[in-house]
């Protein structure tokens, strides 16, 4: 029997019913209704404390939302997920991520075969590369030891590795050959073009980093490299194309014959599967960078701080279960308080890249107006998710958060504790206080969006301009500390955030045939900005902005 659309079914037009009531209701009147509402809606887990009383719902409000996951089928869902059934529909295979975080003593038979021997070979395999490189081992052409590593990569190729090595950069191993990472993604060749300039050829390699290995913007930052690497190594004595090629590059790939025509070494290439989606993929190969920057034994860390969110996730039940809340939470938001914007603010400068890397997390996988079943939606599904540093925020956009006309949701994210192990003893001091007034920001920008004016003493009246509105729903996700196990916690949070909603949405969120159309008109426009023929086919806009071009190059 066909079920109906999840908006046509009881849980959904319950809470719809319920939301009726709830929009009116202000934050500040739930919290003076109730007291302990904090512990009624804060759940820890994984070293992640996740504090959801700021959200504009009840008890009602919970009981329901959690009848929806039922409803959704989210508790079978999830067990398809982690068990390995094909649950990427319109790719028909699997989306194992959580497979890359499993112990070395764990095992996952996926379609008769066991994964984790697979992940842990290659695993060891980067682990002896990292090796390599720590040792000074791993030698450039002309015999100096690699310095500078630039991985190449773009979308789930980059965002993951650049974001982590940003945020892990405190964990760099001691005692060991100093390797800088630095990441060039963008087509137009302007980051690799700033590294060519500053690095030495000698001591450079470049990681080739793309799962498909056809994403035009990669090979294009790659074809510079290797043709700057050979004008500037190829005069060196004894030093030929094939050792430039040898020694100079390593390949992160699920496609281990595109490597091998590009020329990269077959015992230089890491690969994985096509069941590791891009932005699902900074856990095994993908992470090289990582493992580089803050060594083999923190990237293991990391791996262990996301399995322990999925066990979680897997065995919590819903009421306490992270991911399943802060799922519901933007849920509730989005379709039912029509609430359509959503700011990720950490309030740690580490976690610069964080808001970022979860713009496409989120909307590349939940960007989706049809289900499972081709059928069109008919309610929202992603809201618009934008974010940077909390702090530097609160000098740029969160104007509109307090007085603007857009409802928003907001994630503050901080951990607890900070610079308690600097050693010199006045600058821990300052910095331990800046960490303070860093974390009363946060607390407070958290509390002004909810009460708005009630947050300050009533001196009287204001104007209008000097007025808060107040109710801004909002999330506080605290960490201990940032560490390499708490930072794979709060990824793989959010990771399995976004398949519980996609769950509810009935939306395939390991797929992004988004993407694809835009790619192919690129590459038609490009044949005509080249080769001068076809400008006919085009619009008058895109007519004119090609002749643009055109005469500018001829002035
Ligand atoms: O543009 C979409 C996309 O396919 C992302 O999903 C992916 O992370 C990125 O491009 C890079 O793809 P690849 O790793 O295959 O180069």
């Amino acid at each position: 029997m066909t079920q109906l659309p999840i908006d046509q079914r009881g849980a959904w037009r319950a809470l719809a019913t319920h939301a009726e009531t709830m929009r009116g209701v202000h934050l500040r009147d739930l919290f003076a209704a109730a007291t302990g509402r904090h512990a009624a809606y804060t759940r820890h887990a994984a070293g992640l404390t996740l504090d959801l009383s700021k959200q504009r719902w009840s008890d009602e409000t919970f009981a329901l939302l959690l009848d929806l996951a039922r409803e959704a089928g989210l508790p079978e869902a999830s067990r398809a997920l982690l068990d390995g059934e094909r649950v990427n529909v319109s790719e028909d295979r699997p989306a194992l991520h959580t497979a890359l975080r499993l112990p070395a003593d764990a095992s996952l038979v996926v379609e008769g075969e066991d994964l984790v021997p697979g992940v842990h070979a290659t695993l060891d395999r980067m682990a002896t590369m990292v090796e390599r490189f720590h040792a000074g081992q791993w030698r450039g052409a002309t015999g100096k030891a690699i310095r500078n590593v630039v991985n190449l990569g773009v979308g789930g190729s980059d965002l993951g590795p650049l974001m982590v090595t940003h945020a892990l950069a405190d964990y760099r191993p001691e005692g060991v050959h100093r390797i800088e990472v630095h990441f060039a993604s963008t087509m137009d060749g302007s980051q690799l073009a700033d590294y060519l300039s500053r690095l030495n050829p000698e001591t450079t390699l470049f990681v080739l980093s793309s799962k498909s290995f056809t994403t035009i913007d990669t090979l294009s930052n790659a074809r510079t490299a290797r043709d700057w690497l050979m004008s500037r190594l190829g005069q060196e004595e004894g030093v030929d194309d094939g050792l430039v090629m040898r020694q100079h590059f390593i390949g992160v790939s699920a496609s281990p014959e595109k490597m091998n025509d590009w020329g990269i070494a077959p015992d230089h290439q890491l690969e994985f599967w096509e069941w590791v989606g891009g932005r699902y993929s900074l856990w095994g190969g993908i992470g090289l960078p990582i493992a580089l920057l803050v060594g083999m034994g923190n990237f293991r860390e990391l791996l262990a701080g996301a399995h322990a969110m999925d066990r979680h996730f897997r065995e919590a039940a819903l009421a306490d279960n992270l991911p399943v809340l802060l799922a519901l939470a933007g849920i509730w938001n989005v379709n039912f308080l029509d609430i359509r914007a959503h700011s990720i603010l950490p309030y740690d400068g580490r976690l610069e890249y964080f808001a970022a890397y979860l713009e496409q997390l989120e909307m590349e996988s939940n960007g989706k107006s049809v289900t499972h079943d081709g059928r069109e939606v008919g309610y929202s599904t992603c809201p618009v998710l934008w974010g940077q540093l909390g702090p530097n925020a609160q000098h740029a956009f969160y104007q509109l958060l307090h007085q603007g006309t857009q409802a928003v949701e907001c994630d503050f994210i901080a951990p607890l504790v900070r610079y308690d192990d600097v050693t010199d003893e006045a600058t821990r001091d300052h910095l331990m206080s800046q960490h303070r007034l860093t974390l009363a920001n946060c607390f407070a920008q958290s509390r002004v969006l909810m009460l708005g004016d009630d947050a300050i003493e009533d001196d009287g009246p204001r104007p209008g301009h000097k007025r808060y509105r107040g109710n801004q729903p909002s999330t506080t996700v605290l960490l201990e500390r940032l560490t390499p196990a708490t930072l794979g916690a709060l990824i793989a949070l959010y990771e399995h955030k976004v398949f519980v909603q996609a769950t509810i949405w009935e939306i395939n969120p390991f797929d992004q045939w988004g993407v694809e159309l835009g790619k192919k008109i690129a590459g038609e426009t490009q044949r005509i900005l080249e080769s001068h023929q076809g400008l006919e086919a085009m619009d008058d806009s895109t007519r004119a902005l090609i002749e643009a071009v055109w005469q500018a190059e001829r002035a």
